[in-house]
């Protein structure tokens, strides 16, 4: 079976590192229609928005796309791409598994979930000048997004086979959102049984997440609260450049890289290709790919192992498609032994 799959290569490193995930997808055996779009900064630059209608027409078509990263300029300017993404097509949850890779710098052997809410809250963009001199941002907050998003770390912990979820939230100073949101998910813990629930503040969750961080299983979260932590959570397994991520609703999935373009490395092939491929990785098993994922997951794991062919970033010598090449050799020869 051929899958439509809308690729955003993005801005920056963004094209390097979508061709090397393409490379290895293909590698794995798994035949891709992609219906490339381009979105970002260039394309703002040259039609006027940085994500135009016919991106998000594309991944209601397909139901499936990957993206690169995508700059977006700090203060004025357009509205963040991924914001927009997130919010246009109601991909209301963010998936970002925080695992170890071996031989990457990892003080534990670390392996949890953030499910972070990615409409509401405070990136709800809902700010104002009252007057001058002092701003208001709304942190918009529905008992409807709550259960939902509670909902689907419950579930999503039942499938993956984690006993605990912890809700992170700051209910003692937020006590009508936050309170809310802590509320719905008490709520639709009790449908859910083999799973345990556990509580927790976000100021207590970052120093856990630090100290014993399998200790809280699936943590789900509002948008804030979750941005932080899945970045604290990147820190923990070697940074960005290693962390996978998925923006999933009921009628399209977008997945993508955490990190960002870049600019420093742009263009130069020294861009590590890890995230994006790991992304991969999950929206291969959310097609149902479930051999290609499982033989991609190998790949990545034995290439860390062996720590031949690694990028500059983690103190290797080899550049992008040297990386990649390595990758795919490692797929060809895992589905060769599985074959
Ligand atoms: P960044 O993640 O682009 O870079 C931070 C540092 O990490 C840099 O030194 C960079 O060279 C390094 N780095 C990041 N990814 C890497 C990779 N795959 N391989 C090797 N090294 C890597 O963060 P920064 O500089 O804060 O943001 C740059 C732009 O990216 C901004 O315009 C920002 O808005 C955008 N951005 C986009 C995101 C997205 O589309 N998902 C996420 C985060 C930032």
């Amino acid at each position: 079976m051929t899958h439509r799959i809308t690729l955003i290569p993005g801005d920056g490193i963004g094209p390097e590192v979508s061709e090397a995930t393409r490379t290895v997808i293909a590698a794995a055996g798994v035949s891709v229609d992609w219906d490339i779009q381009t979105a970002g900064l260039e394309v703002a630059r040259t039609e006027g928005e940085p994500l135009p209608a016919r991106v998000l027409e594309s991944i209601r078509a397909n139901r499936c796309a990957l993206k690169g990263p995508c700059g977006t300029p700090i203060g004025g300017g357009f509205r963040s791409v991924n914001v927009t993404l997130r919010q246009s097509l109601d991909l209301y949850a963010n998936v970002r598994p925080i695992k170890s890779l071996p031989q990457v710098e990892s003080r534990f052997d670390v392996d949890i979930v953030i499910v972070r809410e990615n409409t509401e809250g405070l990136y709800a963009g809902l700010e104002l000048m009252i007057m001058q001199g002092v701003a208001q941002s709304i942190k918009l907050t529905t008992e409807r997004s709550s259960r939902r998003i509670a909902e689907f770390a419950f579930r999503y912990a039942e499938s993956h086979g984690r006993p605990r979820v912890t809700f992170v939230h700051k209910a003692n100073i937020m006590k009508i959102s936050d309170g809310l949101a802590l509320d719905a998910t008490r709520k639709v813990a009790p449908l859910h049984p083999t799973i345990e629930l556990r509580e927790m503040i976000v100021d207590a969750a970052a120093m856990v997440m630090v100290r014993d961080p399998n200790s809280l299983g699936v943590l789900v979260t509002e948008n804030l609260y979750g941005d932080i932590l899945s970045d604290l959570g990147a820190g923990l397994v070697g940074g960005l450049g290693f962390v996978p991520g998925a923006n999933i609703g009921d009628d399209a999935a977008v997945f993508e890289a955490v990190h960002g373009t870049a600019p420093d490395i742009a263009g130069k092939g020294l861009a590590n290709p890890t995230a994006l491929i790991q992304s991969a990785v999950m929206m291969l098993h959310h097609l149902g790919e479930t051999a290609a994922a499982n033989a991609i997951h190998k790949a990545i794991l034995r290439q860390y192992e062996e720590r031949k062919v690694v990028t500059g970033d983690i103190g290797g010598k080899a550049g992008t498609s040297e990386f990649t090449a390595e990758m795919c050799r490692l797929v060809r020869e895992i589905r060769e032994t599985a074959g």
